[in-house]
């Protein structure tokens, strides 16, 4: 084999950023971090990361998967940064993740999105999303060119003013992500499918009287009220309002496999 990419999603984004860049590679493979047991990248001589931004850095369950994998050092790595236009520092964090471990980020792309950030409103409309898509996939053409001919740069980062104020935040708000999931509940639109106890990476969800009780190992990849079929989790007071988002090219099998 001869290029491997890790994958984390909630909504799709990654997930279908990850299978395009794949179509354009030669011999490339897929691998969920969900669940994935085998931590050795074996003898892929590339590896890719595709994830999230979350609150402007790299989500603590991608930290985690990175930390635990066995990498060879000569093995070209890159990584591709889906976010919703405030990619801030992710990138430079994770290359240097990896330097300390003598390991070199070859080459890391921003790839920016429709948001699933819900608590600040839905993904924009639909026009902005078709559009974003659309950029999207001249990015990752051009990102898999970069890959295929091992091609080593900068990689892409915010301005400076987002990466000291955000990085500041991601910082603070790291260890409370757990606990982020106190603000989700369920009205009475909920018919006790089970669907966001399934689809949540954190097997943080657990239905207890056919309702959904949140467990407080969230990763707050918002999976569950992005999914839900009957749109019956909310987050706080506004997301009864606001359109619930998933990639419109990735279907809950997607999410499920
Ligand atoms: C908890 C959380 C925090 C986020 N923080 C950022 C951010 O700092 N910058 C940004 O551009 N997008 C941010 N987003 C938006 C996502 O990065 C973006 O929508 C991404 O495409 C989602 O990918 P996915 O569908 O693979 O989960 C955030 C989303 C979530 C759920
Ligand atoms: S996915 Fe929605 S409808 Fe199904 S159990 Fe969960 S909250 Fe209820
Ligand atoms: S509870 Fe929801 S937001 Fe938290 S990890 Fe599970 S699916 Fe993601």
């Amino acid at each position: 084999m001869k290029t491997l990419i890790f994958y984390y999603t909630g909504t799709g984004n990654s997930l279908w950023s990850a299978r395009r860049l794949a179509e354009k590679l030669d011999n490339a493979r897929l691998q969920p971090m969900k669940g994935a047991d085998a931590l050795a990248a074996g003898e892929a001589d590339a590896v890719g990361f595709v994830f999230p931004v979350h609150m402007w850095g790299i989500p603590g369950p991608v930290v985690e998967f990175i930390e635990r994998l066995s990498l060879r050092p000569e093995t070209y790595l890159f990584a591709l940064a889906v976010n919703a236009g405030q990619v801030s520092r992710t990138l430079v964090q994770l290359r240097e993740m990896l330097a300390g471990r003598g390991l070199t980020l070859a080459a890391g792309f921003s790839i920016v999105l429709p948001s699933n950030y819900i608590p600040w409103g839905g993904p924009g409309p639909v026009e902005r999303r078709d559009a974003r898509i659309a950029a999207a996939r001249d990015r990752l053409e051009a990102a898999a060119a970069c890959i295929a001919g091992r091609e080593s740069g900068p990689v892409e980062k915010g301005p400076l003013w987002q990466r000291i104020a955000f990085t500041a935040i991601y910082k603070m708000t790291f260890k409370q992500v757990p606990s982020m999931d106190k603000d989700f509940w369920c009205d009475d639109r909920c018919n006790s499918c089970g669907i966001c106890v399934r689809v949540c990476p954190a097997k943080n969800i657990e239905l207890r009287k056919d309702r959904p009780a949140w467990l407080h190992r969230c990763q707050q990849c918002l999976a569950c009220i992005q999914w839900c079929p009957q749109e019956a989790i909310q987050f706080g007071k506004k997301t009864p309002a606001y359109e619930r988002y998933h990639h419109p090219e990735i279907v809950l099998k997607d999410m499920l496999e």
